[in-house]
């Protein structure tokens, strides 16, 4: 077997994202995302230069464009980003959490444990900030795998809030889960 025949499909690593990923995050967004969740490169590109982001992105050493993200930031429960809208920073008396607004892989990678890998990646990350709790949006039908992770659905009790779930659209549901 040839050198290249026997190299590890998952031969990936992890960095933190930057403004500089923008194209290429966009690239796996419109694979993955239909037409109604698509969201700007503006919206984008100010979100990965918030001081308050914690984003990650997976690549293959070498290559150029990644092959997956996770758009993160630092947040608090009960918070929900509008669909195309930036991060706000979190309230000051609020109970942190890791905000986890977006994560796509590339189809072609698509069961490699590429997401499960930025998961475990995250909850790391916000343990080591001593942040107990994360919380997402879940669309296009994704809350049995984020059930998976321990992630259950939270109720809104704020209309602005609930205004922000809304802009994803039916279906879509916001779950939290301690750390
Ligand atoms: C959801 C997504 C991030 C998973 O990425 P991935 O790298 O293929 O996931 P992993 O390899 O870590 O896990 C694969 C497992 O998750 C399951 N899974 C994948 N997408 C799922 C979904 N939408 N609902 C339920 N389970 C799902 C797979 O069936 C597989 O199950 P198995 O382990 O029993 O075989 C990827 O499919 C994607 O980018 N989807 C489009 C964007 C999206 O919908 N993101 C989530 C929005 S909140």
């Amino acid at each position: 077997m040839s050198a290249v025949m026997s190299a590890p499909v998952n031969h990936w690593a992890i960095r933190p994202l930057t403004a500089a990923d923008v194209d290429s995050l966009l690239h796996i967004q419109t694979l993955a995302y239909g037409a109604q969740l698509q969201e700007s490169r503006a919206v984008f590109a100010r979100r990965l230069t918030a001081s308050h982001q914690c984003s990650l992105g997976v690549e293959r050493p070498g290559e150029a464009g990644l092959l997956a993200y996770a758009v993160a930031y630092w947040s608090a429960v009960g918070c929900i980003t509008a669909l195309d809208g930036d991060f706000a920073p979190p309230p000051p008396l609020a109970t942190p959490a890791l905000y986890l607004h977006d994560i796509s892989v590339l189809p072609a990678l698509a069961g490699q444990k590429v997401a499960h890998a930025l998961v475990v990646r995250l909850m790391e990350l916000a343990r080591s900030r001593a942040v107990a709790h994360m919380a997402l949006v879940a669309v296009q039908g994704s809350s049995r795998f984020w059930q998976r992770y321990g992630f259950a659905e939270q109720k809104i009790t704020s209309p602005a809030e609930q205004q922000h779930l809304d802009s994803y659209g039916p279906g879509a549901l916001y779950m939290t889960r301690r750390l």
